[in-house]
């Protein structure tokens, strides 16, 4: 049985997908331990309170002086703290390194809500990924399931699925639709194939 730890920024509603997955046994080869913010005000922490996990709060400029490797440092630190094995961004917008890449290599998921390598890379995050790809036009977008490396969204592919675009999408109702039909379904297979090796 794996240790998870979840890395958030705000909603959290592929972290709630991730505690329902675990529920229902979709994973089973693991189990969530912590939840890890970059920012106070993410509902995600709600989400992670009223599952019973413990939460931690650490912001890149407010705890760490805006020091990349000093955030890296500190999150790893309670990674290992939790004993996590397995971490898991869902959502989680801030860029990391050094430490943290490095102690748990091959061991970090994130879901990006595009079909990478469309619409990805460092600045391509949350609903400006959608505006992307409706500005340019792609009938087809998705969610990617991805392990973490030191190029931003370049890591292994783990799983991918696709959904369509229809006439009169905003980015809203894309980042909706891809979330519902792909992120939800695709990130708890993707910790579960990693939990389970
Ligand atoms: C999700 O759509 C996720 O794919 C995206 O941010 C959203 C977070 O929603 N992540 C990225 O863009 C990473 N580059 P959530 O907080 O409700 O899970």
């Amino acid at each position: 049985m794996k240790n998870i730890g979840v890395l958030i920024s705000g909603g959290g509603t592929n972290l709630q997908a991730l505690i329902d997955a675990e529920k229902s046994g979709i994973i089973k080869s693991g189990r969530i331990v912590c939840v890890c913010s970059n920012s106070v005000g993410a509902y995600g922490l709600t989400r992670a309170e009223k599952a019973g996990l413990p939460t931690k709060v650490i912001r890149k400029n407010a705890d760490c002086g805006g020091d990349i490797d000093e955030f890296s440092r500190k999150i790893c630190e309670y990674m290992k703290e939790m004993n996590v094995d397995i971490i898991v961004l869902a959502g989680f917008l801030a860029i990391f390194g050094g430490k943290l890449l490095k102690e748990y290599a091959g061991k970090i998921v994130n879901i990006h809500p595009s079909l990478i390598p469309s619409f990805c890379g460092e600045g391509m995050y949350g609903l400006k990924v959608h505006e992307a790809a409706l500005d340019y036009g792609v009938k087809v977008t998705g969610a990617t399931a991805h392990l973490v490396n030191e190029v931003v969204d370049g890591g292994k592919i783990l799983l991918q699925k696709a959904v369509e675009i229809q006439d009169g999408d905003t980015p809203e109702i894309l980042q909706k639709r891809v979330m519902e039909q792909a992120e939800w379904i695709i990130l708890p297979r993707a910790v579960e194939m990693l939990c389970s090796d």
